[in-house]
């Protein structure tokens, strides 16, 4: 039985844990993963309350927070992007405070890291980060569930992180394979590096965690015989649609296509944290393909379908490992 140390602490970024913590956390995500497929569930957090703030939208997030809270016997709300007060007529402090004293745990997703900080400061509950401009820490839980399921282990895994390495995606793969002693690649255009304090940063754990921390721009160095190609979208949420033909040009040679996974080699598997860009299925999909005719961007359609990606594993685990950090930091005991 684990410990809880963790009990009242917030998830802003995975700088947050230590890599002993994080890997307790992967093992609980497993073990709740085991027991759910088993129906051998129990509740342990039953009654408590949780609300989730969300300025932008969301699929995988919201969905594994509210089923992960019923799972666990807890009761949700729901405030999206209009319908509270929240930052236009009460702000960010205030409301942190209210939600503190009815909430036992709050997770935040919009824009600004900032607000992260204020909410876990104010409140006086547990906050997890679903996703900010800067970090998305919820995520990289789940990429780490999906590798060591895959893989068998964590250390010295090569993962190659193709496309905008400076979102919040870069930030907290790198972050997280710092922590956990992967050999991370980013491979970007170099104005699209993870910024320079942060890399610094990661290195000085790396040197501790025996990760390996390599920022490229040329695919061959940093996409040759690797374990994990990862990508993400070339514009995230917020930014403005005005961003996509500059960012087509600059991120078209770092593509996800059967070049680069042949590169990569037979065993490598292809993850992505989703939503994804890859056929003419979707709304902004089709009408990039219509003003710029380029069918599939960050990944193409035939390397998302082929049997190396583990894209829908990887968004199952987001369930597992957002329940592990609900009830990790709101049990009494694990
Ligand atoms: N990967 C992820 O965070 O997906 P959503 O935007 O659907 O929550
Ligand atoms: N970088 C993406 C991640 C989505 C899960 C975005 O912020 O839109």
């Amino acid at each position: 039985m684990m410990s809880n140390r963790y009990k009242g602490r917030s998830l802003k970024t995975l700088l947050d844990f230590s890599r002993q913590e994080i890997i307790e956390l992967l093992d609980l995500a497993e073990d709740l993963k085991k027991k759910k497929k088993s129906g051998n569930e129990p509740k342990p957090l039953l009654g408590k309350n949780v609300v989730l703030l969300f300025e932008k939208d969301s699929t995988r997030t919201r969905c594994a927070f509210e089923v992960g809270a019923f799972d666990l016997g807890m009761n949700v709300t729901y405030l999206g992007p209009t319908g509270s007060q929240m930052g236009k007529k009460e702000s960010i402090k205030d409301t942190a405070r209210v939600l503190g004293r009815m909430y036992d745990g709050i997770e935040y997703r919009g824009f600004s890291q900032d607000t992260v900080d204020i909410l876990a400061e104010y409140s006086g509950v547990p906050v997890w980060n679903g996703l900010t401009d800067s970090y998305h820490p919820t995520q990289i839980l789940a990429d780490m569930m999906t590798i060591r399921e895959k893989l068998g282990r964590l250390e010295q895994v090569k993962l190659a992180y193709f496309g905008d390495a400076r979102n919040n995606m870069g930030n907290s793969l790198m972050i997280g394979s710092a922590l956990l002693g992967l050999d991370f690649r980013a491979v970007a255009p170099r104005d699209y590096w993870p910024d320079a304090l942060l890399v610094e940063r990661c290195r000085a754990i790396a040197a501790s965690s025996g990760a390996k921390i390599t920022l490229t721009d040329d695919v061959a160095i940093g996409g040759s015989n690797v374990d994990v190609v990862y990508t993400d979208v070339w514009v995230s949420m917020g930014e403005p649609e005005s961003a996509w033909q500059a960012r087509i040009e600059k991120m078209l040679p770092f593509q996800v296509n059967e070049k680069i996974m042949t590169q990569a080699g037979q065993r490598a598997i292809f993850m992505h944290c989703l939503p994804a860009f890859h056929n003419l299925e979707t709304v902004i999909g089709r009408s990039i393909n219509e003003k710029y005719g380029i069918n599939g961007l960050e990944v193409t359609n035939n390397v998302f379908e082929s049997p190396q990606s583990v894209v829908f594993d990887e968004a199952e685990n987001r369930l597992h490992t957002i329940k592990a950090i609900m009830y990790a930091t709101l049990a009494d005991t694990l």
